[in-house]
């Protein structure tokens, strides 16, 4: 049996997500245009012979004599979605777009800047396992690793943008605290990994890609499906590339807690928070209502406490600050499955079996407002009894 109480949060914070979507066809006339950068998703089941050799087709393809050189950049993998960042101006995009190999390609885009808002505390009773041999991959600005919260269990572990591997503007380190930070935590013992993807507040859809593919993969091979979490706290317009990544990474085995999004939106409109098997966590205040800015729909699977939460920050190794936002929500859910994991690990092997258990024991229609969502309060195993 455990306790769970969650006396009170507080905080808030986002990340705001930039859309940019269609793909203009240009015109024999147009002007030469600059280029562009683009993520290229191939067809499922393509194999390794015919990615190359469509490769090597997009590599020799210039639309018009003035057009550039195409690059290509990064290539991804995970499950059967393959894809790529390739550099070229619009005139070779729409002949790019009518290769056979081609399912569709998108622009890359901005991901979540940051903002923030006010403090306060939180409490909670909790079980002694806490967590334990549980990890964290926590996709975000970075991650102050000595803080005081994390005795030693926080750790860098891939850096997807140029520049320093710090947290260079707090929010990780905020959801690493709730997470798993000793005070603030929700599984206060589990280990924390840091994937930064932002940098100065922003982060592009190619760097949460690579980003999202380092961390699928380290827990594959590390053999920590059934441990692991991943955690996401930002967002694009809805996005197939995003959906797909995480939906390859599901297949694998690996969960992903994502953010619903402080828009007041449909979460439809967003990705990765619409990815059907992302588990999508929307936010509410103290008073059990969805939280005015928290995105919201039937592809909500869960909410957590997102106003006034409290957790570590960057100022200090003992700096602490409130923000609020669905990114605050969000880390509650990541820790308390790793909670779950490290308590009843029988039950929570698969990302299947974890969402069940998570659905299972939370609280059920008593949030107000909920716009379609879920009506499932995930914060509350206070007074279950766990076997
Ligand atoms: C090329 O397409 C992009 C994406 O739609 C658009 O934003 C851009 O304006 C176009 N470029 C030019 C130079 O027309
Ligand atoms: C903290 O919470 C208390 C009680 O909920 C509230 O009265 C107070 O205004 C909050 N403080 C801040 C700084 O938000
Ligand atoms: C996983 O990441 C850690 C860093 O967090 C690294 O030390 C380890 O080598 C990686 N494992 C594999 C199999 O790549
Ligand atoms: C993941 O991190 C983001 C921001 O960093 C945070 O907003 C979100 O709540 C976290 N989600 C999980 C699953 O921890």
């Amino acid at each position: 049996m455990f306790g769970f109480r969650k006396l009170a949060l507080l905080a808030v914070i986002l990340f705001n997500l930039t859309s940019a979507r269609s793909l203009p066809l240009q015109r024999k006339n147009d002007p030469p245009q600059s280029p562009g950068q683009y993520i290229v998703t191939l067809r499922d089941g393509l194999d390794e012979s015919a990615i190359e050799q469509h490769l090597q087709r997009a590599t020799s393809l210039r639309a018009r004599s003035e057009s550039p050189v195409v690059e290509l950049g990064r290539r991804w993998n995970i499950g059967s979605w393959n894809a790529y960042l390739c550099t070229m101006d619009n005139n070779t995009l729409t002949q790019m777009s009518r290769d056979d190999a081609v399912q569709f390609i998108e622009p890359d885009g901005g991901l979540g800047a940051i903002s923030h808002r006010v403090p306060n505390h939180t409490d909670y009773v909790y079980d002694s396992k806490a967590g334990e041999g549980t990890y964290a991959y926590i996709i975000d600005s970075g991650l102050l690793t000595t803080h005081e919260e994390f005795e030693g269990r926080a750790s860098l572990g891939y850096n997807a943008v140029d520049g320093e591997f710090v947290d260079d503007s707090g929010h990780g380190t905020h959801v690493a605290g709730t997470i798993g930070g000793k005070t603030y935590g929700v599984a206060k013992k589990t280990n924390l990994i840091s994937v930064k993807i932002f940098q100065n507040g922003q982060g592009k859809i190619s760097d949460f890609l690579e980003g999202y593919q380092w961390a699928v993969y380290n827990i594959t091979k590390e053999n920590r499906q059934e441990v692991s979490v991943i955690n996401v706290s930002g967002g694009s317009g809805a996005m197939e590339a995003l959906n797909r990544a995480v939906d390859e990474g599901y297949k694998q085995g690996v969960l992903t807690v994502v953010a619903a999004g402080n828009f007041d939106q449909d979460v439809r409109r967003h990705s990765p928070a619409s990815a059907p098997n992302a588990m999508t966590v929307g936010a509410i205040g103290g008073d059990f209502s969805r939280s005015s800015f928290s995105n919201w729909g039937e592809l909500v699977d869960i909410f957590a406490p997102g106003e006034d939460v409290m957790s570590a920050w960057i100022g200090s190794n003992d700096d602490a600050q409130a923000h609020a936002g669905t990114s605050m929500a969000t880390p509650h859910i990541t820790g308390l499955v790793l909670y779950l994991k490290s308590l009843i690990p029988y039950r929570m092997k698969s990302p299947a079996n974890s969402v069940r258990e998570l659905q299972n024991l939370a609280t059920g229609n008593v949030i107000q407002d909920t716009k379609g969502s879920k009506n499932l309060l995930g914060f509350n195993g206070n007074g279950i009894v766990i076997v």
